[in-house]
Parts: C-alpha cells; structure tokens; sequence
C-alpha cells in the first residue's frame, strides 16, 4: 500500500510569516515591553533547544533511532527547526556565502571585495575584487582574512583558489566521436545556444523529462525529478554564482555539476550521458 506524504509547504510558510509579523510587532512596542517580548522569546527558544538536544541525542544512541532522524532532518519544518536551533547546519555553500557577507564589510573598508564562484570537492573557489586582487601587502592580507574565516566556519572546505576576474569559460563536454544513434536511445535536445551558462532547459522523452543545466559552460543532464519528493526541477532556483539548483518545492539544494543534494547528503539527481554533436545537445534517459 502506497502512502501519500502530506505536503506541508503552505503550513510551514504560514508559521513562519506568523512568527515573522510576531517579532516585527514586538519590535514596535515600547522598551519595557519589548524587552519582555523578548526575554519571552529567547525563554521559550531555550527552553525548546533544550528538548530537542534531549531528543536528538537519544536518536543517535539508537541505530532505528538514527535512521528516524534522518528521515525527519529531510522534512523542511523539522530542518527549519534544527537549524534554528544550531543543531544541524546549513550546507557548506550556505555558510561559505555567509562567511564572506560576514568579512565583506572589512574587505570593503580596505577597497576589495569577493565573490562565491564555486564550491567543488572541498574547494572554494573565490572572485577576489579591487584591492583583494594584485600581489600587494595588502591584497595579501585582505586574501589570508578571507581564506582564515572560510576554513575555519566550513571545515568541510580545505582550500581557497582564486579565481581571476577575467573568467575564462570551460570547454563544452563534446564527446562527439561517436555519432548519437536514436536507436541506442539518445535523444535530441536543443541547440547549444538556446541553453546559455546559468540557465536550464527540460525536455519531454519518452522516459520522462529530462533537465539540461549549463553551469559555467558545463552541459549536466539530469532526469526533472527532485530527489525529496520527485517533484520537478525546471522551476527551482539555478544559482549561477554558487552553480547550484534549489528546489522550489521544500528547499532542497543540489550541485549542478554532481547532482550531489547538499540538504540531505544521502540524496542524489539522476544523471544521464550527455553529448554535444554540431551544436546539439543529445541526452540519453535510462
Ligand atoms: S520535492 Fe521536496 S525539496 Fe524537492
């Protein structure tokens, strides 16, 4: 027997607009009140934190306890939740960008600036602005702040590489040696041109619809099925700078160039072969 997973989505978002208009409202409120307001917050939030800890904890003692808490780290509400409490954290592009809004006032003060271009295999890859760039003290000094705050808030990270302001693009994946056969089950999408870097395209085959993504002039194909709930793709958040994709449905955020879901580790799109033949692109569902 199949069960049907409510969706919760409009509830979710109904609760935090309440707590959102709770908090600006108590913003208006005269001092004695609002520090009341307050206290009363952070209270129930501590008190909150304290019970999930407790819960949490028990969870992981337990291997069936472990696997529930898995399951519910991917439901977006109780994700919220713990995030808001610091008990899970968010996915290391999240933090890598919160790292450099939080050293941008700095880099700025000095005249530089930087930039999230990627997040591959444990690197970062940053575009360093006005006095970052160069080989100055300066630059110097403004590249090691960066680079210190990344590996210390991501330790998932393990290294910083500058990338040059000139950006030069990669080369197209074109394995065209070999003529894609229909009858092998390629299947013809659109011409290169109409999927420009940062954008995305879906295509209907008769094994369902796939998703071709240009991510910095790299091809990916993957079939149009969130890993959370199957939900399609082709409406979800492309984010060009950090290359990744946000489902729009709960959230869930998956690399473009791996499919890898950064939400929920355990979670991966499908991938399928690509290939660039004359200006076409061909994909192959399985
Ligand atoms: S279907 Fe739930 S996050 Fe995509």
């Amino acid at each position: 027997m199949t069960q049907t997973v409510p969706d919760d989505t409009g509830l979710l978002e109904q609760a935090a607009a309440r707590v959102d208009a709770a908090v600006a409202a108590a913003n208006k409120l005269e001092p004695t009140a609002q520090t009341v307001a307050t206290e009363l917050k952070h209270a129930i939030e501590a008190f909150h934190k304290l019970a999930l800890n407790t819960i949490v904890r028990r969870l992981k003692q337990d291997p069936h306890g472990k696997a529930i808490l898995f399951e519910l780290v991917e439901d977006p509400a109780v994700y919220a939740l713990l995030l808001m409490h610091g008990i899970v954290r968010a996915d290391p592009v999240t933090r890598a960008r919160r790292v450099l809004d939080n050293a941008r006032p700095y880099m700025q003060s000095h005249g530089g600036d930087a930039e999230l271009v990627d997040v591959r295999d444990g690197v970062a890859y940053v575009r360093l602005h006005g006095s970052c760039n160069g080989c100055s003290l300066s630059a110097f000094t403004l590249r090691k702040h960066v680079e210190e705050a990344l590996l210390r808030e991501v330790p998932e990270m393990t290294r910083l590489e500058v990338v040059t302001d000139q950006a030069t693009p990669a080369i197209l994946r074109a394995e065209a040696q070999e003529m894609p056969a229909v009858e092998k089950g390629w299947v013809r999408g659109p011409a290169v041109t109409e999927v420009p870097p940062g954008q995305m395209v879906s295509i209907t085959t008769e094994r369902g619809s796939v998703l071709i993504v240009n991510f910095a002039n790299r091809l990916s194909a993957y079939r149009n099925a969130c890993a959370h709930q199957g939900r399609p793709l082709n409406d979800g958040i492309l984010d060009p700078i950090t290359g990744t994709l946000t489902c729009r449905w709960h959230g869930f955020c998956f690399d473009l160039q791996s499919g890898e879901c950064l939400t929920a580790p355990q979670a991966q799109l499908e991938p399928f072969p690509l290939r660039v033949v004359d200006g076409i692109i061909w994909v192959r569902p399985q």
